[in-house]
């Protein structure tokens, strides 16, 4: 592995060669340009995959065959063409978390946001750069609950002789978590919606698709990272699970993390690393100088703060030290005798944790990567809640809450209804009448204690609501979470841009005061951010990408509910401020 560049499909390689050949042999002079720029082409055939996981085979749908999903690897600057091809009965779009999409919203993909959905048997070329990025993200189905297994790393590595702000790794290993169920999980989520009762929890973690031995069945399908004395390693961790943030650890190891969301941090050593859906976060392990007599469990399970129930399991993996030479003739006997060392993580609840290792993420903001580019001033002020609340169900449901209602989730107040049709070719050929409308509510329109006793009448209300955004506006958008059936840690993730977190806090946001403790020197910069349970986070963004922008919980459980809404961002005056045209085959609806 390491961090060279494996070969990409083989027509794509001999386009590169092409490329590549016409760059230095026709135009010796841009031969010496520091970065050349690559186009990378994948193609992605969504196809079903039988694959057996807890004693149980079901069909699951996923890229070319592969479960996780395989790894996207490019370097900043370069073009990613990947061409994907539906052959599944489903409905499918891709996105790919984390990628700032600069003027190239058509390939974000989120599902009637975006684009419509890519049917059975057609296809979309997702076309995009990456600019100005560099690290781990994922890309991940954007369509009901399909990224339950459609979802893989993109590696982005630094353009060429640029290095790491560490030094460079041994070996580079993407780690992501995932979360399985036994039963097929569209049935699962339509059931939940169906019943009001809320979709069954999962039966399994997953680090790298594989369970691992705390699970029945499951000894066989655990996942062991085989490394050397005296090296460190690069782990890319990814949060793919759908409904759960996670803790994870190492026994015996230390990690310093490095990067988080495909920005380098200010590196801090830490045991255990906590990770929301969405969230990436580079860490370097360092291996023990001599090889231990000991084989190492890794371990993740949830960080809980929420009233729901949930899946309390936990997926353990192994770090195994390769044994030297002399002792191959004992591997099997060795291998029996070493005892397994395994890490102490949090407690399921342990809130507390999660605010203080929220609070060491900064960004690394020095002169070679002046990444804290915060807003020092701001434009325009909002102000969101975020949680839970009742909806009334249809007249053939048979809902378990008061007067035939469910829970439902919401931004300020409003539980976001899907359209028909992609807000972004609404937006674009001026046709949002009946669409969408531009009145989503910049403060809640009712002010309670937002952390205290709940209000007697939590009835959502609900809408396909935006907040239009001129371009370059400053932001300051301050998530409030709210104690209605329960307080809780919402991943809060946003398309389109990178965000500062510039506050966060426990109780209500005191706007006459936390505004002064502020960190505008070297906020971490991310794209996805719980917002503390039973608290607030207050971001900065510059909306400099015209275009439509998703914002929702990455709980995939509250997005299903309705915790969702976006933003439009006008095209600005200059012709390289404005979106471009849709591409021609841009899925129809
Ligand atoms: Cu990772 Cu809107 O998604
Ligand atoms: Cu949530």
């Amino acid at each position: 592995m390491g961090s060279s560049l494996p070969a990409s499909p083989a027509l794509s390689m001999a386009m590169i060669f092409f490329a590549i050949c016409t760059f230095f042999c026709v135009l010796p002079e841009l031969a010496v340009a520091k970065h050349a720029r690559v186009t990378r082409h994948y193609k992605f055939n969504i196809k079903s995959q039988s694959v057996t996981r807890l004693c149980k085979t079901k069909s699951i749908i996923t890229v070319n065959g592969q479960f996780p999903g395989p790894r996207i690897i490019a370097r900043e600057g370069d073009r990613l063409v990947i061409k994907v091809v539906n052959h599944v009965q489903n409905n499918v779009t891709l996105h790919w978390h984390g990628i700032r999409q600069l003027r190239s919203g058509w390939a974000d993909g989120p599902s009637y946001i975006t684009q419509c959905p890519i049917q059975t048997g057609q296809s979309y070329v997702y076309n995009f750069t990456i600019i100005g990025q560099r690290g781990t993200l994922w890309w991940h189905a954007h369509i009901s609950w399909l990224r339950a297994t459609l979802y893989g790393p993109i590696v982005i590595l630094p353009k060429k002789h640029v290095p790491y702000p560490f030094p460079q790794p041994f070996k580079e290993v993407p780690i992501i978590f995932g979360e399985w169920w036994k039963a097929d999980t569209e049935t699962v989520i339509n059931q939940g919606l169906q019943t009001g009762s809320g979709p069954n929890v999962s039966d399994a973690y997953t680090i790298n698709g594989l369970p691992g031995p705390l699970y029945n069945c499951s000894a066989k399908d655990t996942y062991k990272l085989k490394v050397k004395p005296g090296k460190t390693y690069l782990l890319r961790l990814i949060n793919a699970a759908l409904n759960n943030e996670l803790f994870f650890s190492i026994a015996n190891h230390t990690f310093t993390v490095v990067e988080a969301d495909a920005v380098y941090v200010k590196p801090f050593n830490t045991k255990v690393v906590l990770i929301t859906p969405g969230q990436t976060t580079n860490v370097i392990l360092r291996t023990k100088s001599k090889s231990p007599n000991a084989t190492f469990v890794m371990a993740a399970r949830p960080y809980v703060s929420g009233p729901a129930a949930f899946d309390n399991s936990t997926t353990t993996g192994l770090l195994e030290y390769e044994t030297s030479v002399s002792s191959k003739h004992n591997k099997n006997k060795n291998k029996k005798k070493l005892p397994l060392l395994t890490p102490v993580l949090p407690k399921l609840n342990d809130t507390s944790f999660s605010m203080n290792y929220n609070k060491k993420i900064r960004s690394l903001a020095n002169p070679k990567f002046p990444s804290a580019n915060v807003p020092k001033t701001v434009d325009k002020n909002f102000f969101f809640t975020v949680g839970l609340g009742l909806t009334s169900c249809s007249k053939n449901q048979n809902c378990p809450g008061p007067n035939n209602t469910r829970v439902a989730a919401a931004i300020n107040n409003v539980s976001f209804v899907q359209p028909n049709t992609a807000l972004l070719q609404a937006h674009f050929f001026n046709k949002s009448k009946g669409v969408y409308t531009t009145d989503f509510p910049a403060n809640p329109l009712i002010k309670f204690n937002y952390t205290g006793t709940p209000p007697s009448n939590i009835a959502l209300s609900s809408g396909t609501k935006v907040v239009v955004l001129p371009f370059n506006t400053r932001v300051e958008l301050v998530l409030q979470d709210t104690s209605i059936i329960g307080a809780e840690s919402h991943p809060l993730h946003l398309h389109g841009f990178n965000f500062f977190v510039v506050g966060f806090g426990f109780g209500n946001f005191d706007p006459k005061n936390d505004p002064k403790k502020y960190n505008l020197v070297d906020p971490a910069e991310r794209n996805t951010v719980g917002v503390p349970s039973g608290g607030w986070v207050a971001l900065r963004f510059l909306a400099d990408n015209p275009g439509v922008w998703f914002m929702h919980c990455h709980l995939e459980v509250h997005t299903s509910w309705g915790l969702k809404m976006a933003w439009v961002v006008t095209d600005g005056k200059r012709r390289n401020q404005k979106l471009p045209p849709p591409p021609s085959d841009l899925p129809k609806c």
